[in-house]
This record gives C-alpha cells, structure tokens and sequence, in this order.
C-alpha cells in the first residue's frame, strides 16, 4: 500500500505489466515509439443470422464469458467479442422467401441472439455484425491488399451447380452415385471467379504448426491439421458472382463479384479491433479464439493463418475448440423434449430452462457437465439430477443453514473462530488442497473440473457441519460448546464465502448475492480472496433464503375416481 492507501501493484503483477507494455509497431502503424498496453482480447465464433440461437451458441458464449471473466478476476485488462455472421446464399434465400430484405432478417436475428446474450450474463464489450461499414471496409482492405501483391488471381471454377439449391455441389452430396430429387437439375458449369493463393503459403504454415505444438487445444485436435496439411491444399474461391448472390460484400476490384462468407467471416477478428488505426495493436493478435470443432479445419486452422499471414499480421495467440451438445446422436432431441414435458417443464429447447432454473444454474450446468473438447449428450434429466444434488442441496444448503444458524445462534453476525480441532483442520485442509488447483484448471479451461472439486468442498463443508452439528452444540452452557459454535458458524460462512468467490466467472449473479447475504461486495479481483481467512469476523449475515429451491417433478394430475 501506499502512503494515500491505495494498493499498490504486487510483484506479479508488476512482472505481468512489464511484460504486456510493448513499444509496438503492428501492421506498420507505428505508436510513435510509446509503450502501450495489449488486453487479452477473447473472440467467439460469429452465429450464422440464418436461425435463431440454441444450445451452442449459448455454450460457446458462457464458456468464452468465463474466461473472460477469470482474466478479470485475476487482473487482466479483457476485451472480449462476439458478433453475427450475416452474408450468404441462407439469408438471401430466407429474405426471399419471406419477401422481405435480407438486412431485415438479420436485424431480428441479431436482436434476438443479444438478448440471449443479456439473459446468460454474458460481458461481451463489443457486438461485430459484418453488415457494418465498419467490417465491410476492413474487409475490401484486406482483400486489395492480397489482390495488389498477387495473392488473389482471377481464375475459373468448375463444379455442379444446383440451380434449384443455388449452391455448387460435391461429388459426397450424392447418393447412391446419383444427385438427390432437392437438388433438381444438376450441371457441371465453369465459370470465371477468384482465387485465393492458400498453396503459396502450406509449407509455412506447416512449420508454423511445428514450431507452435500448443497452439491448437485440446492438442489432438492440431494433429488434425497436421494431417489434413500432408495433402496439398486447394486455392480457395474467395468470390461469387453477383447475378447469383447479391448479399455479400463487394470485390474492391471488381464489383461483379460479392466476397465469400467465409473470407468475410474470419476478418470480423481484426476489424472489430480497428484494424488499420493505431490502436489495432492494443488488441490484435488475439489471446484466444473460442470455436466449435466444426469450424476448425479448414476456415480457422488454416485460410485464416494463411490470410493473416499473407497480410503481415501475426496469429493468434491461440484457438481453444470445444466439442457439441448432442442429444441421441441430434443437436437436440424429440425424446429430451418428452421427457421435459413429463417432468412438468415447458421445454421446446434446453434454453427454455433459462427462465425456469434462472440464467446462472443453466451456465453452472454447461460448464459442469462438459469435459473441453468433447461433445456431452444434452438431457433435461441429468440437468434437475445436478441442479437438485449439487446446487440446491449441497451449495444451496450450506447457505441455508448458515443464515438459519447465524440469526438464532450469533445475533445474525459472522462470529470469530476460536478454536482450531480436528474438524476444523480437516475442512481447511479440503480448501487448502483444492485452492492451488484453481488457477491451473483454469488456465487450462477445465471447467468442469474446477466445478467438480468446489462441489466435493462444498460436500466437506456438510460433512464439517453433521460432525459439528452446531444446532445441538448450542443448547450446551459448556463455554466449550459456545466455542465451537460460534467457531462452526464462522467456519460455515468462510467456506461459504470461498465457494462465492469461486463461482464468480461460472455464476456471476449467484456469487454477488451470496456474497452480499455474507455482507460482502462482489468479487473483482480474485488475488488475495482465495485463500482462508478471518475477514468476516463481525459481518452481518442477510435475511433466510432458499437460492435454488429444490424441483420435484409435477404429480400427473389424479384420475377422477
Ligand atoms: N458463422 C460461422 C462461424 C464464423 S466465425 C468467423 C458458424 N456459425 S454457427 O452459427 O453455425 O456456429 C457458431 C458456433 O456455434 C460455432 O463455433 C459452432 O461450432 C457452435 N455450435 C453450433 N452448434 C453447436 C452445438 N450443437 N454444440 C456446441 N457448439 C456448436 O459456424
């Protein structure tokens, strides 16, 4: 601390602004030689607008929120985006169909997805839709730039073409040998178009790739671009002519030409950022693209290193990849649904149980239930067996006794401990054991993880409490027993405490009101609050209240006899 009393800078984090203050040149834009400080800048993929949002789109979300706001918590200075992909043949179509403007669609689309965003607490600082000018420029940028220095030549491409579908297709959309019914009449069309030149640049992505074995993770999944790089790439379409698809971004150098949504995509990460202004540098290269498996080879693992490459810019820093909710082997299943219905929950997607089980309990679950990386199956059963054991009875209970106790046996105030036995040193060593795990899980992005060990020390709190059993301690005159009462209940609130201060990136409403029932502000920085203490000795506890009340499947209603 200072003289004034304000907090100064620990030697970590003196180390880690040392290390973050760069006099950098990016992309040319010279700072003027002065030092300037880089966020963590976190992406989302950006939802296609051609449907509403399920599951996915809000896992990605809370997950990428979480990280972000560990990065908070432990100090960083965050800059975390997500957006909406809006060009392409999908939309066009739908507005047609619809007779209505593409734009309009998107419109709904996006108002829609960001208020999702807001129900799940998500702390995005910035939305990137590609239908703004501020996107559209970076990408006609971009692409002259590749255009200019050869990497983008005007070539012909030849392929099936269903008109019926307008889309080119591939020999695996046949079956049978033959082009299915939807399709209509197929042809084989040569048209001019433009290339991107990937192949120029495979051998140093290769090495790239060698040289950076961590940059992909989970790390199986860098060994999948290893492998799809031992064949030779193919030169990418970067264009579609605009007489079949209008919604999309201009060529700069030739306006018969919309971009291909995939090119289009992938700038958002740089031009969200303010790419070509000098405060690009503050944010870009990215510390970590949140993405699903399904876009990782080829769009982020390689066209997208090719073109940052290819346009001088360096790579992010890292992509993490997540695996998919399935249910039954579907994104979502009539099955699931039927048993939701059964339970006595309206349930026509998982998201419905938001407005039921409140937006923290539903990312409490995303996080819990998947390992990174690989797909979980989506039940409305497993969902009410974790909601009931784990956050009504285990954490939710702990709460309730300790404001129960707290107002019949300490006056409604957190009591100091005074006495240090067996039971005592056996809870604090269960913190004291899963405490030095936190901060590697979640480096790691082990989310369910880091959940399953807070919930085994949220059980030891329970198990500290039967043996304890305070409420029959305290009918003892023995100063003893008032000892480890009040040692039991200051005990009870510091682990209740420490498990607030945990869930903060997972549920952050939850934590602040827990917190506040303890007489606490909410958490802001993690340094200094994980570790066992006496702190709130003398806080006044807050009013009873059941945080996740118990769900009991809904009786069938009785038959008339
Ligand atoms: N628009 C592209 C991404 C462009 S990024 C420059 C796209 N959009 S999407 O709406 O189809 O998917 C958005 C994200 O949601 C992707 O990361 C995708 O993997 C993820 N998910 C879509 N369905 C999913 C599940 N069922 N489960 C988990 N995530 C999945 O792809």
């Amino acid at each position: 601390m200072d003289a004034a009393g304000r907090l100064l800078p620990t030697a970590s984090a003196h180390a880690r602004l040392a290390r973050r203050a760069t006099s950098g040149t990016l992309d040319g834009f010279a700072h003027r030689g002065l030092p300037f400080m880089k966020q963590f800048y976190l992406t989302t993929a950006i939802d296609y607008a051609n449907g509403s949002p399920h599951i996915g789109h809000a896992y990605e979300k809370v997950l990428a929120d979480a990280i972000a706001r560990v990065q908070r918590l432990r100090g960083e200075s965050v800059h975390f985006l997500t957006g909406l992909d809006e060009h392409g043949t999908k939309v066009q179509q739908a507005a047609r169909a619809q007779g209505v403007e593409p734009q309009a669609i998107c419109d709904q689309i996006a108002a829609e997805f960001q208020v999702l965003l807001k129900t799940l607490h998500i702390s995005n600082d910035d939305y990137i839709r590609t239908t703004e000018p501020r996107h559209q420029q970076v990408v006609k940028t971009v692409l002259q730039k590749l255009y200019d220095q050869g990497d983008i030549y005007l070539g012909e491409y030849r392929g099936y073409y269903s008109a019926r579908q307008e889309q080119f297709l591939l020999e695996k959309d046949k079956v049978d040998g033959k082009w299915p019914e939807i399709f209509g009449d197929v042809s084989e069309i040569v048209e001019p178009n433009y290339f991107f030149r990937l192949g120029r640049h495979q051998d140093w992505l290769r090495e790239f790739l060698t040289q950076n074995p961590d940059w992909i993770f989970p790390a199986y999944r860098q060994k999948q671009v290893v492998e799809f790089l031992k064949e030779p790439v193919n030169e990418l379409c970067i264009s579609r002519p605009r007489d079949r698809l209008s919604w999309g971004i201009s060529l700069p150098f030739d306006e018969n030409y919309v971009t291909y949504v995939w090119f289009d995509a992938l700038v958002n990460y740089i031009s969200a950022v303010g790419y070509g202004t000098a405060q690009f540098g503050e944010r870009w290269p990215a510390d970590l693209h949140v993405i699903g498996k399904d876009i990782l080879v080829p769009p982020h693992a390689v066209y997208w290193p090719i073109m940052l490459h290819a346009a001088g810019l360096p790579l992010p820093k890292r992509l993490l990849v997540h695996g998919w909710w399935l249910s039954g082997g579907k994104k979502e299943s009539k099955s699931d649904i039927e048993k939701a219905k059964a339970l006595g929950l309206k349930h026509d997607s998982p998201l419905d149980l938001i407005a039921r089980f409140g937006p923290d309990a539903f990312r409490y679950f995303l996080l819990r239930e998947m390992v990174i990386g690989q797909d979980a199956d989506f039940t409305t059963e497993q969902f009410v067996a974790r909601y009931n054991s784990e956050l009504a009875n285990d954490f939710g209970n702990s709460l309730a006794r300790l404001l129960n106790m707290g107002s019949r046996y300490s006056g409604g105030l957190v009591p100091a401990p005074t006495i240090a036995e067996e039971p005592e040193r056996a809870l604090r060593t269960a913190w004291e054991e899963f405490a030095p795990t936190i901060y590697p899980l979640c480096d790691e992005y082990q989310f369910h993880s880091l959940l399953d060990r807070l919930n085994a020390f949220v059980k030891a709190l329970n198990r500290y409490l039967e043996t304890r059993a305070p409420w029959k301690l305290a009918k003892s005159a023995d100063p003893v027993d008032q000892a480890r009462t009040a040692t039991s209940l200051a005990f009870l609130a510091e682990g209740v405490r420490l498990t607030a201060v945990v869930l903060a990136p997972v549920m952050p409403e939850i934590s602040a009101r827990v917190l506040a029932l303890l007489g606490q502000p909410p958490i802001e920085k993690w340094d200094g609050q994980l570790t066992w203490g006496t702190r709130l000795t003398g806080a006044t506890l807050g009013e009873k209240i059941i945080l996740f009340p118990k769900f009991e499947a809904e009786k069938p209603a009785e038959t008339a006899k």
